[in-house]
């Protein structure tokens, strides 16, 4: 059974959804932490560069496949390069997104959680480090990690078959202007804090002795996972975007947003650190322990930690339901499968996943693999190898073998916009991507 194609009813809706799968945790959780372990302000301007260098024109890309064939990746690479096999690629792609589910919903999980502590009270009065330990505690948990993650991941899902997520992504478009404006207040807020210094020059004043080449691809990695690229989300999404939406606009405005909240972010977080006598190179606990302790120093701090993990809850959930919709389009229009199929296949899959990652904080601590526990290793493998791979895959397609007439028409609108920076484009995409591709694979093999 097929079912139609919905388009977005408006160019703001269109921007909205992507804005709304774009804004995440890889923001608010995942940029600042990077950033801790990696050195602060030198990671920030591989990442920026990164971002303008790679990420808006990977960004163009998914969007010109995306538009011009109306299709999910796979059906669209099948028409865009119809003799080749090409399209195998959107397989990584779609790997890449439901690995990258299935840790992203522990860690949604984790915002549950924290929900249901700022309800209860308990994110007041304690000491700063005890925050610390509340974290531990509750990673610790396997019933706790499993129950929050599962809720989750059922929310999810219910939104999903319900058909809703328009409705989830309109109250997005009320939701996310209010956690930027969040995100000003508490920022205000940690630069009044009596060693906010130190924290804005660790953000900002960069020290390239403290950046290795895993910190570079870091960084790329980090970049590609902020702006949901290589994982064929944007593609989807771009399938239904109408034909008057300027691409290039958009890219630059998403993009834009994206590393602004990001930096946010880190204004809120690395002036507490410093105040709080907490570590920046802390890694994916940091925002959860240090959070806390900036509510609790706030006036009203009660109200401001429920209100920015319910918005920051529903900043996650148009980034899952994105995500989740890769897996589904592509069981739909390439297998045939109901909806209704698709979706339950996909929630047992990223279920299945996602409770392995949640254990390998606790009963699954010992497995390792690299070195690395199961949830470390999906986020590493999921950013620093299949977003970018995936993503530099796309560039390098549009830029050396998709007809120029096709990247002009959609760029340009069918000649009805004047687009100054096609040459910019297409150099990032056939020099600057394969330098970056030889790289990353350089830095995973471990030649430098
Ligand atoms: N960009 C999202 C974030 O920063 O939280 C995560 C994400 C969503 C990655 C959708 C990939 C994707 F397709």
């Amino acid at each position: 059974m097929k079912t139609k194609r919905i388009g977005f009813a408006t160019r703001l809706g269109a921007i909205a959804a992507t804005v709304g799968s774009a804004v995440g945790l890889g923001n608010i959780w995942r940029f600042p932490y990077e950033a801790g372990q990696n050195g602060g302000g030198a990671f920030i301007i591989v990442y920026i560069a990164c971002v303008a260098l790679l990420g808006i024109p990977v960004m163009l890309s998914e969007f010109i496949i995306g538009r011009s064939t109306h299709s999910n990746m796979k059906g669209a690479l099948r028409k865009l390069a119809p003799k080749s096999s090409i399209y195998l690629m959107a397989y990584v792609c779609i790997a890449g997104a439901v690995m990258v589910l299935g840790f992203y919903s522990v860690v949604c999980g984790w915002v549950v959680e924290y929900i249901c502590q700022a309800v209860a009270g308990n994110l007041q009065g304690h000491q700063p480090q005890d925050y610390s330990v509340m974290f531990s505690d509750f990673v610790g948990s396997p019933v706790r990690m499993v129950l929050f993650t599962v809720v989750f991941l059922a929310i999810n899902f219910a939104v999903l078959l319900k058909g809703v997520q328009k409705g989830i992504e309109r109250m997005s478009s009320i939701m996310m202007p209010l956690l930027f404006l969040l995100l000003v207040v508490f920022c205000v807020n940690s630069l009044m804090l009596p060693d906010a210094h130190k924290g804005l020059a660790f953000l900002f004043k960069p020290d390239f002795g403290a950046l290795t080449w895993r910190g570079v691809v870091d960084a790329f990695g980090q970049a590609f996972m902020s702006l949901s690229l290589g994982v064929a989300c944007l593609v989807t999404y771009a399938s239904y975007f109408n034909d008057d939406t300027s691409l290039t606009r958009d890219a630059v405005v998403i993009a834009s947003l994206d590393t602004l909240v990001a930096i946010l972010a880190g204004i809120v977080i690395f002036p507490a650190v410093f105040s709080f006598g907490m570590q920046p190179e802390a890694g994916p606990k940091l925002v959860f322990e240090v959070l806390p302790a900036v509510f609790q120093q706030m006036a009203g701090g009660y109200v401001w930690a429920i209100l920015f993990f319910v918005l920051l809850f529903f900043a996650s959930l148009t980034s899952t339901i994105s995500l989740s919709e890769i897996f589904i389009t592509f069981l739909i229009e390439e297998r045939n499968f109901s909806r209704r199929k698709a979706i339950w296949i996909t929630a047992a899959v990223v279920g299945s996943l996602a409770v392995l990652c949640a254990l390998s904080f606790n009963v699954l601590k010992s497995v390792t693999v690299f070195g690395m526990s199961i949830f470390d290793l999906f986020n590493y493998l999921s950013s620093n190898v299949f977003m970018l791979l995936g993503g530099l895959f796309t560039a390098l397609f549009v830029g050396w073998f998709l007809d120029r007439r096709v990247i002009v028409e959609q760029l340009t609108n069918r000649g009805r916009l004047n687009v100054p920076v096609m040459n910019y484009l297409m150099f990032c995409l056939r020099y600057v991507a394969p330098v970056a591709v030889v790289f990353i694979f350089m830095q995973l093999v471990g030649i430098i």
